[in-house]
């Protein structure tokens, strides 16, 4: 009778646990970033790391974030199949490659002007299909 009582109780324990493993998995599946976030972010690390490498007048560090950001998004861009964000995201690259191009010369200005550009392009996106769905 004992051992019975113990072998329920240890049963009941595992079941307890592998219940309780569950429920930590569903909790970290709800805070996990989704891919299109996790993209949007390194994004936004990527310009706010580019201003701050502006700001210091490191144009050769400038030109390779505006390259890496050119390359990601002709990447992404080539792969969607909405014609919008496929416009908007290519916009983004090519914008993106000539500002890498200013940068090698070290033109300031016009490095600005096109960074102002693909931040209206970025808000374009936001506006007209992320907020949209
Ligand atoms: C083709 C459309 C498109 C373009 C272009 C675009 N975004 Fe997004 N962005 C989205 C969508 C859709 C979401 C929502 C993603 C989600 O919540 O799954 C988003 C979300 C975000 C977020 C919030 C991420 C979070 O933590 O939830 C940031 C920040 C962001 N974008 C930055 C940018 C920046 C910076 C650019 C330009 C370099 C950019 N995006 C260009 C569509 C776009």
């Amino acid at each position: 009778m004992k051992k019975i009582i113990l072998l329920l109780s240890a049963v009941i324990f595992v079941i307890a646990v592998l219940a309780c493993a569950a429920e930590v998995a569903k909790e970290a599946a709800k805070t996990e970033l989704r891919p299109a976030q996790k993209l949007m972010q390194a994004r936004a690390m990527l310009l706010t790391t580019l201003n701050k490498n502006l700001g210091a007048g490191n144009f050769e560090a400038v030109g390779k974030n505006a390259a890496d950001l050119a390359a990601e998004t002709k990447k992404t861009g080539e792969k969607l199949t909405n014609p919008l964000a496929k416009d908007i995201t290519l916009a983004i690259s090519m914008l993106a490659k000539d500002t890498s191009s200013a940068a090698d010369k070290k033109f300031a200005g016009i490095v600005k002007v096109k960074l102002g550009a693909i931040k209206a392009k970025c808000d374009e996106c936001h506006a007209k299909i992320r907020d949209k769905k």
